[in-house]
């Protein structure tokens, strides 16, 4: 009995001394409307952020058939090629290019009135590193695409 509680002492002790710093997450949000629109053409996120959770707010009434959106991050330099890709997956994969390793998170496509959020590791990212989010719905991409900064 003695010797478990100091084993039990021992391991509290270690765990206060080497304890990380707990992961930090931070907030994002981001809503889209019925006139093809991100409120927002820039996010950021200081580089102490371990995960991002994004709130993405679908504020118009239109279906997701006619004017559905999604937030997709990749690189600025895959994002064209990437909405291009989704074009071609259609709308039973939701816009979205099946596997594609250029895709870094992305949410469901969602339509008016709808709300999703995801959470992802920001451990492949890197700062001051070039992405673009953006809505691979056909033609919004032109309109629906903005900076993703990592300060
Ligand atoms: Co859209």
């Amino acid at each position: 009995m003695q010797k478990t509680l100091a084993i039990l002492a021992l391991t509290v002790c270690a765990a206060l001394i080497g304890a990380p710093a707990a992961a930090k997450t931070c907030d994002l949000e981001i809503s889209a409307n019925d006139m093809i629109q991100y409120d927002k053409s820039e996010l950021r996120i200081g580089k102490d952020c371990d995960k991002v959770k994004l709130t993405l707010t679908h504020t118009g009434k239109l279906p997701k058939t006619q004017m559905g959106h999604n937030w997709v991050l990749a690189k600025t330099s895959d994002y064209q090629a990437v909405a291009q890709a989704g074009l071609q997956a259609g709308p039973d994969k939701g816009y979205l290019p099946e596997g594609d390793g250029r895709i870094i998170v992305h949410t469901e496509l969602i339509g008016g009135g709808e709300s999703t959020s995801i959470t992802f590791d920001t451990a492949n990212l890197k700062a001051g590193g070039d992405y673009t989010f953006f809505c691979t719905f056909p033609g919004h991409v032109v309109l629906m695409n903005g900076k993703f900064v990592i300060e």
